[in-house]
């Protein structure tokens, strides 16, 4: 990549590096992905001065549409995914640079020669110097085609300017079909190249978990079995399944939410300190924590895993349908929405804690959440004492809403003799100047910077803990039999009881 004219864009004070020309190719510009995430995101890094002058959208799809189309498709989705103030003049500027072509994604004759041509034309008018970055917003189905046509066209290889690929999650269905992925990707393109998304990673307060552990003396020493007593992660959402049932059907929560998402969050609290924060070494620490993931004891599953599948039932004030009743879904689902389950990492710092962690649609909030449980203390020496035993302190680092962290602990309570008081200092993440999930993606990709994306063992090591999980609960689960819940509440019986054995509570939703 051309880095010759590097500039630096200051946001509070912290610096973000402006990346080098660059084109953008996207397949499915058509798609919900374009409309709602990726040309919001586009056009915001654009308005905002953080894209280079020297940059160009072309996008593909089986429309027969032309540039203008393609260009008031756009406007339309951006007006309507970024409420507000419109800047117009951004937006003359900005879809200048936006291309389309009718695309037809198994066809190798139209990678090359077409696309093959296409793109050396645009590049020269708008001086981009060969640097490609080609988005799959597709879906999976079609990737594999995709990546061996752009191979066999010859758009892999890298000349001039960088060649890569930019891969949306599900990353395979099940470990075997992963690998598959992994390798045919591999055929064409280096690891450098590939780019795999998961949208958690580029969330801010994702990262700044990083940044709280590792650029403070104070948490660390008390990171670990000796003091912490158990964690639980939270993702829960108050959607249902919205128009996705088709895909959703032939994924479920345990696919969608926890092979990536609530992996990602659990290695990011668990893993070592890495030397410096640079990709692969913070990537390494994360696949150590992969490694570390103890095998679920199938014929034992039920200690471990809880599932179930939401009903219909009410959201704040408005009453929804049930999982069943939505729209293309089957009336025997059996997919579940909703799974809790318990994790050991086998390693020094982690031995005997356990990791609680639970994701659901139609839940009775909206809430992403990590919590560290500390333990008891270990002799409470004030008898009588109102709150007796002791709550213990709970760290919680929010990730949405309301994003920020707060620390419970004990105090006395003014006036009292011997009585105390849990209080909680608390910290909100100012909002407003941080650039979204997407936005981080589009950037960090034309930069190179692998930091928020996962890598090839990372990925597989996920689906191995997973597969035989999924696999099993798939071949034993029938319409009678998965557990529900009613929308609104905060899961199936099943998960509280995971908890209840062990003596614990979930955090309230
Ligand atoms: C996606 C899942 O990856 O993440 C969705 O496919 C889910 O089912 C979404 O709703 C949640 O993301 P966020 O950013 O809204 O928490």
């Amino acid at each position: 990549m051309d880095t010759m004219n590097t500039q630096y864009r200051t946001i509070n004070a912290c610096e973000i590096e402006m990346p080098g020309p660059s084109c953008l190719v996207i397949f499915g510009a058509s798609g919900d992905l374009t409309r709602r995430k990726l040309m919001p995101a586009l056009f915001r890094l654009f308005a905002s001065g953080m894209l280079p002058e020297r940059f160009f959208v072309l996008g593909t799809g089986r429309d027969r549409i032309g540039a203008d189309q393609f260009r008031s498709t756009m406007l339309a989705a951006v007006k309507e995914a970024l409420p507000g103030p419109f800047d117009r003049k951004a937006w003359d500027e900005f879809s200048a640079r936006l291309y389309h072509t009718a695309f037809d994604y198994r066809d190798p004759e139209a990678y090359g020669p077409r696309l093959r041509d296409l793109l050396p034309r645009l590049e020269n008018e708008h001086q981009t110097q060969g640097s490609r970055i080609f988005y799959l917003a597709v879906p999976p189905e079609v990737y594999e085609d995709i990546i061996r046509n752009l191979g066999a066209a010859g758009l892999a290889r890298e000349g001039m300017g960088s060649s890569r690929i930019v891969i949306e999650k599900p990353f395979g269905r099940d470990l075997d079909s992963c690998r598959r992925l992994n390798r045919t990707v591999h055929e064409q393109f280096q690891e450098r190249q590939i780019f795999r998304i998961d949208h958690y990673l580029a969330k801010e307060t994702v990262q700044n978990i990083l940044m709280f552990r590792f650029a403070n003396s104070i948490f660390e020493p008390l990171w670990n079995r000796r003091y912490v007593d158990h964690v639980q992660i939270t993702a829960a959402e108050t959607l249902g399944v919205e128009h996705r049932a088709k895909y959703y059907e032939s994924s479920g929560v345990l696919r969608d939410m926890f092979q990536n998402h609530v992996l990602q969050l659990l290695a990011i609290i668990a893993m070592e300190p890495p030397p410096a924060f640079e990709a692969d070494l913070v990537r390494d620490e994360k696949a150590k924590v992969f490694r570390s993931l103890r095998p679920f004891t199938l014929d034992r599953l039920e200690d471990s895993v809880a599932i179930g599948q939401y009903d219909a039932g009410r959201i704040g004030a408005s009453p929804v349908p049930g999982y069943r009743e939505e729209e293309g879904v089957s009336g025997t689902s059996t997919t579940p929405t909703f799974a809790a389950m318990k994790v050991y990492i086998d390693n020094w710092r982690w031995n005997g804690v356990p990791f609680y962690l639970r994701s659901g649609k139609r839940l009775a909030s909206r809430r992403t959440e990590i919590s560290i449980h500390y333990k008891q203390v270990p002799h409470s020496m004030f008898p009588n004492s109102v709150g007796d035993p002791i709550d213990p302190n709970t760290l919680v680092l929010r990730v949405q809403p309301n994003e920020g962290m707060s620390l419970a602990y004990q105090v006395k309570l003014p006036g009292s003799k011997v009585c105390l008081n849990p209080v909680v200092m608390d910290y909100s993440y100012p909002t407003g100047a941080e650039l979204t999930a997407y936005e981080w993606v589009v950037l960090d990709c034309m930069l190179g910077d692998h930091m928020l994306f996962t890598r090839q063992d990372g990925v597989e090591q996920t689906w191995s803990l997973l597969t035989p999980v999924i696999e099993k609960l798939e071949a034993m689960m029938t319409a009678d039999r998965i557990p529900r819940y009613a929308s609104g509440s905060a899961g199936p019986p099943e998960a509280a009881r995971l908890l209840a054995q062990d003596k614990r509570q979930w955090r309230p939703l």
